[in-house]
């Protein structure tokens, strides 16, 4: 199904749209189809009137993400009818272009409104409506096959083993530990999953419950699937948005708190935690074990989610809430699995893959690529200079050494106005500023 633009003075050419092949929300055809309370539709309309001045009927439509037949309208009658706004002549006859402005009595609702919420936006769909379409657009439903896997994965040296241990553990849709040293590929590995995880899903702009509003889209990690003029143009529940499936890469930073709602007492409105707004892709704890939580207390907080594929949320009341759990949870580590949880633990995590050190094949094959990309011609003579100082300063082959030698040839090359390339000179002064040895505290031996 396409959409076409249409043509029009000053519009931009006409692009066609491919509107994706999902089951989109239905547009609500009454209030009672958003399944929220006419109050906080009201407060809704009103806060936003409130801060935004004089607002066409349709205009407030869009902000709320409803339409205007028979829920924009019906909202706006009621604040009419409450004396709360009023209308200032339309550009034409049409309701749509009514224009309101709120009436005194109308700002001071506004501001108790606000004082009890400060959220304003598209309207939240209900907590049941968004599980609903959590499991119907599950992360199980991604099948991947070693075709894929092997065209997603080209453009990196990997080892065949590793791929065909890669495929499976994408297709269980739960866990996944990368382990091996720094630099040989694991966060890329991660990112490359992600787009192995074809199909689009809706997100809700928000989540309502208990009268209270959670807020989900988040734009560092949900990725739209089409421009949001065009979203705007295709006919559905604009409460939601279409995305590419999640990705929510957390580092060093992860703490328990910020896996449970985040309450924020100034504009009174939830946060949603990183495993909710990773809901049906990936969630990536990356150096898993430097989090200032202990392993174990992080993977405690996941056994039970990861089993039962619910999680547990608190409201700020006290009161618990039941979330899916569906995402490919990637912990990643340099550090030795061992060492960081025992037996027990890693039994949870289904499949635990090994990224090692590259072999002198493969460092090899990094290197010829990485020149081909960037026009320099390959010598074999620069290899054995290179490899010669991992005797030299007893260190290891990492996959990422091949670039950065390359990107500091080629910085050097530009500093001494010549031409980039594997020349012996230009590979000593690279290799004497990049590899340094370090002694067995970790401390650079010269
Ligand atoms: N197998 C590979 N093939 C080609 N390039 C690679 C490969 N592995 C790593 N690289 C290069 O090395 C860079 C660093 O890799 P990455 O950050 O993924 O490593 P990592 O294992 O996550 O390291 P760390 O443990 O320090 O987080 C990548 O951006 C990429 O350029
Ligand atoms: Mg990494």
């Amino acid at each position: 199904m396409t959409l076409t633009r249409p043509p029009g003075v000053g519009a931009p050419p006409p692009a066609t749209v491919e509107i994706p092949r999902i089951p989109m929300p239905a547009e609500p055809q009454s209030i009672e189809q958003t399944g929220l309370s006419m109050g906080l539709l009201t407060d809704l309309a009103l806060k936003t009137l409130y801060l935004r001045g004089q607002m066409t009927l349709g205009e407030i439509a869009i902000s709320l993400g409803l339409p205007v037949a028979n829920v924009g309208d019906k909202i706006m009658d009621f604040l009419k009818t409450e004396r709360l706004v009023e209308i200032r002549g339309g550009a034409s006859l049409s309701a749509a272009t009514y224009q309101f402005v709120i009436t005194e009595k109308g700002a001071e609702k506004a501001q108790e409104a606000l004082a009890r919420s400060q959220y304003i936006g598209r309207a939240p769909v209900p907590l049941a409506v968004y599980v609903a379409a959590v499991q119907r657009q599950s992360i199980a439903n991604v099948r991947v096959n070693q075709e894929d896997i092997v065209r997603a994965f080209a453009h990196l040296v990997i080892p065949r083993e590793t791929l065909t241990q890669l495929g499976p553990a994408i297709n269980s849709g739960r866990s996944i530990f990368l382990f091996g040293p720094p630099g040989n590929g694991k966060t890329t590995i991660a990112e490359v999953m992600i787009g192995l995880l074809r199909g689009e899903v809706v997100l809700p702009y928000a989540v309502e419950v208990d009268g209270q509003v959670i807020k989900v889209f988040d734009q560092v990690y949900h990725r739209p699937a089409l421009d949001l003029a065009a979203q705007e143009r295709i006919r559905f529940d604009h409460r939601w948005v279409i995305s590419r499936r999640p990705i929510v890469m957390t580092g060093g930073e992860l703490t328990l708190e910020t896996l449970d709602l985040i309450w924020d007492e100034t504009s009174k409105m939830y946060e949603a935690p990183f495993q909710m707004k990773a809901n049906g892709g990936i969630f990536m704890v990356d150096d898993f074990g430097r989090q200032r939580v202990s392993p174990r207390d992080l993977l405690n907080r996941w056994i039970v989610p990861l089993e039962k594929r619910v999680d547990y949320l608190t409201l700020h009341t006290g009161k618990k809430i039941e979330i899916p759990f569906d995402m490919l949870i990637v912990f990643s580590t340099n550090l030795d699995p061992a060492d960081l949880v025992d037996e027990a633990f890693l039994r949870r995590i289904r499949y635990k893959i090994g990224i090692g050190s590259p072999t002198v094949e493969q460092y090899e094959e990094i290197l010829r690529r990485l020149c081909a990309r960037k026009q320099i011609e390959y010598r074999a003579e620069a290899l054995s200079q290179i490899l010669a100082y991992y005797r030299k300063k007893k260190i290891e082959l990492r996959s990422c050494h091949p670039r950065d030698v390359l990107d500091q040839i080629i910085d050097t090359a530009r500093f001494l106005q010549r031409t980039p390339a594997l020349e012996p000179d230009l590979v000593d002064m690279a290799c004497e500023s990049y590899f340094v040895s370090l002694n067995s505290d970790g401390v650079p031996a010269g």
